[in-house]
């Protein structure tokens, strides 16, 4: 039995972001770890994700953990301008650069934490070489690019690999696993080794029950 805390993230892909004053403190209340912002740019895929501004709009309302998930081509021409709208932890996808160190090391430098993921094609062991610099390993379990998509068990190897990867190396890195998580999924994602429960869907299903939603995902 794992003694890991375990982190819900609330992706707010789908959400109303007309009724933020509405499901803000619903997430608060649910006592949510993090907020992930998905950044698309229609390029890596097919979709433009969520407005960048909403993320400094949205900051000076909550003390939540910020976490923008960037799904770019060209990750590191948005370093600077997500240090300065309130990230804590800025996750850039290893298909999408040719030198993950230096990019790590600039997310990190600007103060942000750094988080690296593989989407749903890519092996784990793409990234086995950026656990220890990292804070965050994320594994895709459904193709990045939208939310509401079904999970891929696949993504429960991956993210057994990795978990091995970071006990034999002693590494703090936490593993996040994004798509398709509910209370379900979650569990068995819990179990195979994540730290960071990423829902969209399941939570906003129906923003009046987001606190039972968390609690379904926590009890797995
Ligand atoms: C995919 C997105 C989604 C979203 C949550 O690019 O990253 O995974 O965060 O998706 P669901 O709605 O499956 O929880």
């Amino acid at each position: 039995m794992h003694q890991r805390k375990i982190e819900v993230a609330a992706s707010v892909l789908n959400a109303d972001f007309s009724k933020w004053q509405e499901w803000l403190p619903q997430l608060e209340k649910a006592k949510v770890e993090r907020i992930q912002f998905d950044i698309m740019d229609g390029k890596y895929v097919p979709n433009t994700g969520i407005n960048k501004k909403t993320i400094a709009e949205l900051r000076p309302h909550t003390k939540l953990f910020f976490e923008s998930h960037l799904m770019v081509e060209k990750p590191e021409g948005y370093v600077k301008e997500f240090a300065e709208n309130g990230t804590g932890l800025l996750l850039f996808h290893v298909e999408t650069t040719k030198k993950p160190i230096e990019l790590i090391g600039s997310i990190q430098a600007s103060g942000m934490k750094a988080g690296i993921a593989v989407n749903n094609r890519t092996p784990a062991e793409k990234i086995f070489p950026y656990l220890e610099k990292v804070d965050l390993a994320l594994v895709m379990s459904v193709e990045a690019g939208s939310g509401g998509q079904k999970f891929n068990p696949a993504a429960l190897e991956k993210i057994k690999a990795l978990r091995q990867e970071i006990e034999m190396g002693g590494f703090g890195c936490k593993i996040e696993v994004d798509g398709g998580i509910n209370a379900e999924t979650a569990g068995q994602c819990v179990a195979a080794g994540a730290d960071v429960l990423v829902a969209g869907t399941f939570l906003f299903i129906h923003p009046k029950v987001i606190f039972e939603a968390v609690k379904g995902l926590r009890k797995a």
